[in-house]
């Protein structure tokens, strides 16, 4: 493995600019992220603070292992929606360490709106619950919810996946082997009891949490019965009448701890194998990513020298180089694990698309996890290669994704346009975790050839009307096309509606892709298994 050569002169004024783009951009994450990670109202929170009950992120902090991060996954979820009254959609989720073990945690936020779920509530809980299937992690659920809010029945009730996924998702957890664990912090209503009620174990907090399928107005208002919630459905009732939790706690530490006893008991998975090296730092500083991220996506990225400061000791063993030079592989590692790295280097071409396929056929061979770096503005266009057959070779690319049996994990650097998102293990192609930096763009095509594509259309709609678009008409077109694939292609629009698990920061770009490796060797990779390639 060599040292990736880099000659980037740090002080050159053209870095210097994209530097101080780049840090405006962060800069304005940072702030969205601390104040969304507020959760609610001041008032929610010193109201909830008042009951005697820890935050949500509070909460998650005293489950983890001591000294060990939580991976908190798209925390800007929700963000500019419902008058942004939803703060991370009112919900955390993410991945600790339990006892040593990764494990999903989700925790409602019940300052938010008393923790009830609108669709991109919804979203990140299934979401989250997905990650634990495919990786085999274990799932606690701190419950402290009022269930679906109530104005948007119709976007979180009834459908495939809304609410009823939970519980379907809990059981095939668990008839998975995957522990699911509920501590019930507060309120857990209606479809939400089925949380607490689905779980393999459940703990309950005295005078603080209840379930119940109707809470006390809706069964005065169904029965006349006059009962109050602790009756109806407190720790006590559920855990010394019911049954239906299993573990009485005074408080929500106490909860946690005998939360994390549980973890004591359960089995330890069967972890897939990698050849581990000793961690070493990337020999190029990550801070210099800032002068390197593609924050102008006109200007071409050195897509080598991002690599070499997100991998241990800068080192890569290039695959091809010479060949296709639009797409780089080689192979790599991060924090000691090895990884095959794909990069956009340019437009995908034929040649592109069969050096990637081959590059991926190897690494599902040699079970190692790809790690998918998007750039990229699609596939070549034009006569030539349309002849040439470039979308039977662009198929061949998107075979291999879509099937190859290791690990994926995938961060938009840059631009993420038409295919070649796909091609590139977008969302579709279910990477274990995707990432955006702040500066990144996706959408279908770029602004200014979706206003072209549509403006040519336009204009042969109405010549064959032996009309025209005066230049000013043309314009404002021109402009609201431009300005909607500006709102819609940010990476805030993105991960708002969970297209990806968050945006990051570029220089804990390493840190994320090792955390997701070391959560997917909790399953072991199956064999390589490809379906027809188009020859
Ligand atoms: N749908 C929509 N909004 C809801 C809601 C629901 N199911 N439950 C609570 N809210 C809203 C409240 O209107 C309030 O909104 P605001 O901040 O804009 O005023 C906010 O959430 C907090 O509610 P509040 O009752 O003040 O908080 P609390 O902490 O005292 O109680 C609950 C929280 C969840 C226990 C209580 O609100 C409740 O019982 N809600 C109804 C639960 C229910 O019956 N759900 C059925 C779902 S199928």
């Amino acid at each position: 493995m060599y040292r990736i050569d880099s000659k980037i002169n740090t002080n050159e004024k053209e870095f210097l600019e994209n530097k101080e783009s780049f840090l405006k951009l962060l800069k304005e994450f940072k702030t969205i992220q601390a104040q969304v990670c507020k959760g609610g109202s001041e008032m929610a929170v010193k109201k909830h603070k008042q009951r005697g009950k820890l935050l949500a992120r509070e909460r998650i902090d005293l489950l983890i292992d001591e000294g060990t991060s939580f991976l908190e996954l798209s925390s800007l979820a929700a963000y500019e929606q419902n008058n942004n009254e939803f703060p991370s959609a009112g919900i955390v989720t993410g991945i600790g360490i339990v006892h040593g073990r990764e494990t999903v945690i989700i925790a409602n936020d019940a300052t938010v709106k008393g923790g009830t779920y609108m669709k991109e509530t919804i979203k990140k809980h299934i979401r989250a619950q997905e990650i634990a299937l495919e990786n085999n992690l274990p799932c606690v659920y701190m419950v402290d919810s009022g269930g679906a809010f109530l104005p948007e029945q119709a976007t979180v009730f009834p459908d495939k996946f809304h609410f009823g996924r939970f519980f379907f998702n809990q059981a095939q957890l668990s008839a998975n082997g995957i522990p699911q664990i509920a501590i019930v912090m507060g309120s857990c209503t209606a479809g939400g009891a089925y949380v607490p009620a689905m779980s393999d174990e459940t703990i309950i907090v005295r005078n603080q949490g209840t379930i119940f399928i109707g809470g006390p107005p809706l069964v005065k208002a169904a029965t006349g019965e006059e009962v109050s919630a602790e009756e109806l459905g407190g720790a006590e009732v559920h855990t010394s009448i019911s049954g239906v939790a299993d573990h009485i706690a005074e408080n929500d530490q106490h909860a946690l701890m005998i939360c994390r006893n549980i973890f004591k008991t359960l089995k330890k998975p069967e972890k897939q194998c990698l050849d581990v090296k000793e961690i070493e730092e990337p020999f190029f500083d990550p801070n210099e990513l800032y002068g390197l991220a593609p924050v102008n996506l006109k200007k071409p990225v050195q897509m080598r020298q991002i690599i070499a400061r997100i991998v241990d000791a800068s080192k890569m063993h290039e695959f091809k180089a010479e060949y296709a030079p639009t797409i780089i592989t080689g192979f790599a590692h991060i924090y000691g694990f090895p990884v095959g790295i794909i990069a956009n280097n340019g437009v995908i071409f034929s040649e592109t698309a069969l050096k990637a396929t081959h590059f991926i056929e190897l690494c599902a061979q040699r079970k190692i996890p790809i790690v998918f770096l998007q750039n990229i503005t699609g596939f070549i266009v034009g006569k030539e290669y349309e002849h040439k057959g470039i979308a039977r070779d662009g198929a061949k690319m998107v075979h291999a994704v879509a099937t190859a049996n290791v690990p994926k994990f995938t961060v938009v650097v840059g631009g993420s346009f038409g295919a070649g998102n796909y091609a590139m293990a977008g969302r579709a192609y279910e990477p274990r975790l995707l990432f955006m930096w702040p500066n990144a763009k996706i959408s279908v095509m770029g602004g200014e050839q979706a206003a072209n594509v549509l403006l040519t259309v336009k204009k042969e709609q109405l010549h064959a009307q032996a009309k025209k678009l005066s230049s000013a008409q043309e314009e404002a077109l021109r402009k609201e096309i431009l300005d909607k694939y500006n709102q819609e292609g940010s990476a805030y629009y993105s991960t708002s509606r969970l297209w990806d698990d968050g945006i990051i920061d570029p220089i804990h770009t390493r840190k994320y892709l090792a955390l997701g490796i070391s959560m997917s060797l909790n399953k072991k990779f199956p064999e390589p298994k490809f379906g027809v390639f188009r020859m």
